[in-house]
């Protein structure tokens, strides 16, 4: 990242090592269902998926709470699970149940996977990065993003969502050499797929590892920590001044090794991890980012103010990307929102 764009962007600025008061703040799934004209959007699209890949409504509701809400980062608009698609699975997402995937149960299976090609078949996913790169206010950044091997793994292999992962766990205990050399192809995938976003104009990318929490230590240092070390090196490598954010949801007593042994560029806090202990374990000049439960912005009032107070308070002198630790809520009243912005800038 050059130093005006830097300077320009607060976002960037923390990422880079700063700490700026007010703290920039954008939303995970800031796009979405809570705001009516995302809804009128995604009704001229047969399905998700098709959505994602039309890059005229992917760019269009990528600026859809920038627009509202001037937040200092806008998100692509896409999915982790379009990866799994550009392999060749077949993923679907089924209204009201979402995302539905043939599911890889056995060494075979991963047979059907090709890699090559793949950033061919994503290529309206980087026509949408260019597109919103193009229009973006000076001082918002852009950032690009893909699920983390494991999470993705987890999905290609259960078939669907799932509150403990059992399948996709009990198929990486028990078949070790495939899961391995299925972490493999997604870790591939995925660095290629984020070098594409930062070539069409991704200023930071962001590793969803939604499903960390379910994994116990061997596991999670074997399918978290090692491919997401994999990745930020890679990144390092090409791409030295794009920074990397991890966010490792439900990682608790691993959140220090993950973020020393990856050596991601910033950490996201999900709602569950006391605030002060991750301080505590984290290097004080790593950024951080989230924390607020995202049921506080659905809330509003009190608890929401109460919840930003808290926050800011215990993070002073520390590099803070304000967020939520999980995503927005569909529920959530999109003036809520608007207050939140206006808690958070006036510090
Ligand atoms: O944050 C943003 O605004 C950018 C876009 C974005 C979406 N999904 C859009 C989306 C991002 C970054 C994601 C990431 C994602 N997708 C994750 C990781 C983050 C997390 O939430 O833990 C995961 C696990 C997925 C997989 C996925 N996509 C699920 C489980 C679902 C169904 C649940 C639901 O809310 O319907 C989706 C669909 C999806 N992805 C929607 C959006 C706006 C809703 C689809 C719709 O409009 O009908």
């Amino acid at each position: 990242m050059n130093s005006v764009s830097i300077a320009q962007k607060p976002f960037l600025a923390v990422l880079a090592g700063q700490t700026i008061s007010p703290a920039p703040l954008w939303l995970m799934r800031q796009a979405g269902r809570y705001l009516p004209e995302y809804r009128a959007l995604r009704a001229q699209s047969k399905n998700f998926l098709d959505f994602c890949f039309r890059p005229e409504l992917a760019v269009e509701a990528t600026l859809q709470p920038i627009r509202r809400y001037g937040l200092d980062a806008a998100i692509l608009f896409s999915d982790i699970l379009t990866v799994p698609w550009a392999l060749g699975q077949k993923v679907e997402f089924l209204e009201g149940e979402g995302p539905k995937l043939e599911p890889l149960r056995s060494a075979r299976d991963l047979d059907r996977l090709e890699l090559a090609g793949m950033v061919e078949r994503l290529s309206p996913v980087y026509r949408t990065v260019a597109g919103v790169s193009a229009v973006l206010p000076d001082k918002t950044a852009l950032i690009g993003f893909a699920g983390a091997p494991w999470t993705v793994a987890a999905y290609m292999v259960e078939g669907h969502g799932s509150r403990d992962f059992l399948i996709a766990k009990s198929f990486g205990m028990a078949e070790p050499a495939a899961f391995r050399r299925l972490l493999d192809i997604v870790t591939q995938a995925t660095i290629q797929h984020l070098f594409a976003q930062i070539e069409a104009g991704a200023e930071a990318v962001q590793l969803f590892d939604s499903w960390a929490g379910v994994l116990a230590e061997t596991e999670f240092r074997q399918w978290v920590i090692e491919p997401t070390r994999v990745i930020a090196a890679a990144l390092r490598a090409r791409f030295p001044a794009i920074p990397l954010i991890g966010f490792p949801r439900g990682a608790g007593g691993m959140l220090a090794s993950y973020a020393l042994e990856t050596k991601v560029g910033a950490v996201g806090l999900d709602t569950q991890v006391p605030l002060d202990w991750a301080l505590q374990v984290l290097p004080r000049t790593l950024p951080v980012q989230g924390n607020l439960d995202p049921v506080a912005l659905v809330v509003g009032g009190l608890a929401l103010k109460d919840g930003v107070r808290r926050i800011l308070d215990r993070t002073r002198g520390r590099p803070l990307i304000f967020n939520l630790g999980h995503g927005v809520p569909q529920t959530t009243p999109p003036e809520h929102v608007a207050e939140l912005v206006r808690l958070v800038r006036e510090g």
